[in-house]
């Protein structure tokens, strides 16, 4: 294929980083660069590499790119008409785009706790300088999520949406659930397969999750990301015997980001949940991830794709890439503020989390057997009415009907209060919407 010319129009890419993501952009970007420069209308040259290990990088590109020791000089650089951000964590990354920002460079990350943590910063420093800040490998990756939600989506009142969004902790319940493997050796797979974050505590615990339903309700309900109203459970608590009894009930335990509408406000939480078995998001395994989107108009849809990975994420950088090199022909300045961070303005008002009422599952080891009318009473007292119960000498599983979070929050005390319970009972919400 040829490329489009004149050469000279290209748009220059800086790249911040070459780890994970800085390195499969480049692969991504060299290895289809023909095709890349037909769908953009233009080439899109990598000028420039910045990495804190410029010997790895010079030995993996071509010599025409230069590489450099220090993201400073990148970002000032009048040979970069876009960063591409790709070093991760919040300090340096916010300093560098920053100063990219200042120097009238678009940029292009996909580092989400950059942009939940200060999105508003950020973005409006792009909209007060004139150029644009593009994210879609910030959330499920290879997924378009974000197109899918500004643009093809964009007509629709979102009722609610609900994901598996961190492939890391999806691989490690599959591998729990499917193989008997424990949580540890599932979770050093997913680091060594570059999965997890360089704190795979973020994955873990719900916080990379967190970061990206921040990114995705600002998009879609508007007020900007609100990462500190997310309520987030992760997945360390899970044990085998919750997918043994899950899978006898009728579900599977999946780690889901959910925003969603109600009478009380938008609902924000991550948590580990139990979801039907033949619900499609129960058959979203491994590093996979898939985002359940509810418009008013357009009804439920499902996006799936890999959440993870080196080449999937670039897939996602460099779309963003060929948009900013269209938007050039486009006769319109190449600002593309964010839908959600500026143009809905109005912060939503949030759900308390003691309102959220959904069915539970409970898990109650038994200091006697005979413990099951004292364990209905606690609940009774509590309102809390039992759909399931199955008992064995050691241990008590049941499902509760719909029940308001704070109530039952509050029995599950109570039962680890009963001489014949032992310990504090292992508790999972169910969630329906997902059916
Ligand atoms: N650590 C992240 C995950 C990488 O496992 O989903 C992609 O955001």
């Amino acid at each position: 294929m040829q490329l489009p010319s004149p050469h000279r129009n290209a748009l220059r890419v800086g790249l911040l980083g070459f780890g994970v993501v800085g390195s499969g952009t480049h692969s991504v970007l060299t290895g289809n660069r023909a095709t890349i420069a037909a769908r953009a209308g233009r080439a899109i040259e990598l000028a420039m590499i910045a990495t804190r290990t410029p010997a790895r990088a010079r030995e993996a590109v071509s010599p025409e790119i230069e590489v450099l020791a220090d993201a400073r000089d990148l970002v000032q650089h009048p040979a970069v008409d876009v960063v591409v951000e790709a070093i991760g964590g919040t300090t340096a990354a916010r300093e560098h785009v920053l100063a990219a920002i200042a120097h009238g460079k678009h940029v292009v990350t996909a580092n989400k706790a950059l942009l939940a943590l200060h999105g508003d910063e950020i973005f409006g420093a792009a909209r007060e300088r004139g150029v644009s800040v593009h994210f879609e490998g910030a959330v499920a990756v290879s997924i378009p999520i974000v197109k899918a939600l500004r643009e093809g989506l964009a007509a629709n009142e979102i009722e609610w949406l609900a994901g598996i969004v961190n492939g890391t902790s999806n691989y490690v319940l599959t591998e729990m659930r499917d193989r008997g493997r424990s949580y540890e050796e599932a979770l050093a797979d997913a680091q060594a397969l570059g999965y997890a974050e360089a704190d795979p505590a973020l994955d873990v615990d719900g916080g990379d999750a967190a970061h990206k339903l921040a990114l995705l309700a600002a998009i879609a309900f508007g007020g900007g990301p609100r990462l500190g109203d997310i309520h987030v459970e992760g997945v360390r608590h899970v044990q085998a015997a919750d997918f043994k009894h899950a899978a006898r009930l009728g579900y599977t335990i999946k780690l889901l980001a959910v925003a969603r509408r109600s009478s009380r406000g938008l609902q924000l939480y991550v948590h580990p949940a139990l979801i039907p078995s033949n619900a499609l998001l129960a058959h979203v395994d491994g590093r996979m991830n898939a985002i359940l989107v509810n418009g008013n108009a357009s009804g439920v849809t499902m996006h799936y794709g890999a959440g993870a990975g080196s080449r999937e994420t670039a897939s996602a950088v460099v779309a963003d890439l060929v948009d900013l090199a269209r938007a050039r022909d486009s006769g319109f300045p190449p600002c593309v503020p964010p839908l959600g961070f500026h143009e809905q303005t109005g912060a939503q008002r949030i759900a308390p989390m003691a309102s959220l009422r959904l069915r539970h599952y409970l898990r109650i080891s038994l200091a006697t057997p005979s413990a099951a009318p004292e364990i209905l009473r606690a609940l009774a007292i509590h309102d809390i009415e039992v759909e399931k119960y199955t008992a064995s000498a050691s241990e008590a599983v049941l499902l509760t009907r719909p029940t308001e979070e704070g109530r039952m929050a509050a029995a599950v005390s109570a039962l680890a209060d009963l001489p014949s319970v032992r310990g504090v009972p292992a508790r999972l919400r169910v969630e329906d919407l997902v059916a």
